[in-house]
């Protein structure tokens, strides 16, 4: 098997995930350059990748002012620092991992797709969904024709209520002008993943959603501007600092608080205390939406009904139902509920037989882990699996978001193509 060589350019969550395969998968991958500004993490790198130590860098353009020493560069910064990066690693040559948003308009996804498709870059967005068995056997399924013709789909996707209270109340995307709005951010795989399994373009889409729970409005009486500051509340609000960070948070979201990967709970308990994390839900200055749906018609009079909010443990559930079939499925469960129409007697699916890779297992349903695998495919073999998304795939169903998003402010139904043209 060939080994390949990776730089990672942002050491923060995304990037550790990724580089991590190379420890856990060291015939595969190994990891020979960072860039990362805050110390912690630069050394967390390099700690488990010595070979990083030659080329560590503070910043992605130090990086990259040195030519091409590696095979693949993972571009996993925040969402407005996705282009910049991305496009001086295609211009030096380098295959990328990008994480998703592509950019947070769509002129700058343009620009940066067609920079990769003019110089052959092999690139993968981080459209984990699509690596997942849970995907892969509902595409599957649907391409055996069980279901006979695909007429319409209903989705939702939980994002769970400390999920959006973490990463989209107090953290990194609360705001949409400092990182990206949240059908771009959170639900731009979803989109991606509903326009896979259909397998045809999106024509057109209409909006709904607002930020209606985590407001001011609903802030307790006597609720100081950070719960560790004597939060009348502190016994019974589920989102109090204490009772999050240090109970219920799932380790990347503690990891978070203290942008350190190795922190203890004091240290915790410390950053909570002023930090953007220990802030009250109810007094932060977050304005991406807690609810939203989208309605789409995809060709062939497809109709799709989606819908992401905040109210639920978190999770994605979908139904598909065509002219033959229907088949229910949810992203928690292994077992999927297909219900021929000629005998209406429904029958269990098991998802992960069917996908038929038990390997895929971990993050995002075992995404994070596929698409690690598809990319060593694709820049050791030039193989691209099924589920390889081609970037000008990738960049029309990011124009699903953005022409969605512009029908929630204008109240109109967008056309994909009429959207398309006006992106210059
Ligand atoms: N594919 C998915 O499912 C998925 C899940 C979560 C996040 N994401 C995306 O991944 C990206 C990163 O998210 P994250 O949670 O890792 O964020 P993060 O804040 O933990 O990591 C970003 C890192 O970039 C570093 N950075 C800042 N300036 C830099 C510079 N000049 N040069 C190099 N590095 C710099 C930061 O210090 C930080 O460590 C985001 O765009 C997010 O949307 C994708």
């Amino acid at each position: 098997m060939k080994k390949l060589s990776m730089i990672v350019i942002g050491a923060g969550g995304r990037g550790r995930t990724y580089t991590g395969f190379a420890n856990k998968y060291p015939d595969m991958y190994e990891v020979i350059g960072v860039a990362e500004p805050l110390d912690v993490r630069r050394e967390y790198i390099i700690k488990r990748h010595p070979k990083a130590a030659e080329h560590a860098y503070t910043h992605w353009k130090d990086i990259l002012a040195v030519p091409k020493f590696a095979d693949i560069a993972i571009i996993s910064t925040m969402d407005r620092m996705h282009m910049e990066p991305a496009l001086k690693a295609i211009e030096l040559g380098y295959d990328l991992l990008l994480e998703k948003p592509i950019a947070p308009t769509p002129e700058e996804c343009k620009v940066l797709v067609e920079a990769a498709e003019k110089k052959g870059t092999r690139i993968l967005v981080c459209h984990v969904l699509r690596y997942t068995n849970f995907f892969r056997a509902l595409k599957k399924f649907i391409d055996s024709g069980k279901l006979g013709r695909v007429m319409s789909i209903v989705h939702t996707e939980g994002v769970g209520n400390l999920h959006q209270s973490h990463s989209f109340v107090r953290g990194n995307w609360h705001n949409s002008e400092e990182s990206s709005f949240m059908l771009l951010q959170k639900s731009c795989h979803d989109l991606d993943i509903l326009q896979w399994l259909i397998g045809k373009e999106c024509k057109r889409v209409q909006s709904f959603g607002s930020l209606s729970y985590f407001t001011a409005a609903n802030r307790p009486e006597g609720a100081p501007d950070y719960c560790l500051d004597g939060c009348p509340k502190a016994d019974t609000c589920r989102f109090h600092a204490k009772t999050v960070y240090l109970g219920t948070a799932k380790t990347w979201m503690r990891n978070a608080v203290c942008e350190n990967p190795e922190a203890t709970d004091e240290d915790v308990l410390e950053a909570l205390k002023r930090g953007r994390f220990g802030r009250c839900v109810f007094a932060c200055n977050n304005d991406v939406v807690d609810h939203q749906v989208v309605n789409m018609e995809f060709e062939d009079d497809i109709t799709v009904t989606f819908s992401m909010n905040a109210f639920n443990p978190g999770g994605r559930d979908i139904r598909i139902m065509g002219t033959e079939g229907e088949l229910i499925a949810s992203m928690s469960k292994p077992i999927a509920y297909y219900t021929p129409l000629s005998t209406a007697k429904t029958e269990e699916i098991n998802l992960i037989e069917s996908a038929g890779d038990e390997s895929i297992a971990g993050g995002h349903g075992g995404g994070d882990t596929g698409i690690m695998f598809a990319l060593h495919d694709l820049v050791a073999e030039n193989k691209a699996s099924e589920s390889v998304c081609p970037i000008r795939t990738a960049y029309k169903n990011h124009l699903i978001a953005f022409a969605a998003e512009e029908s929630r402010h204008t109240g109109k139904v967008v056309s994909l193509d009429e959207y398309e043209s006006r992106v210059k």
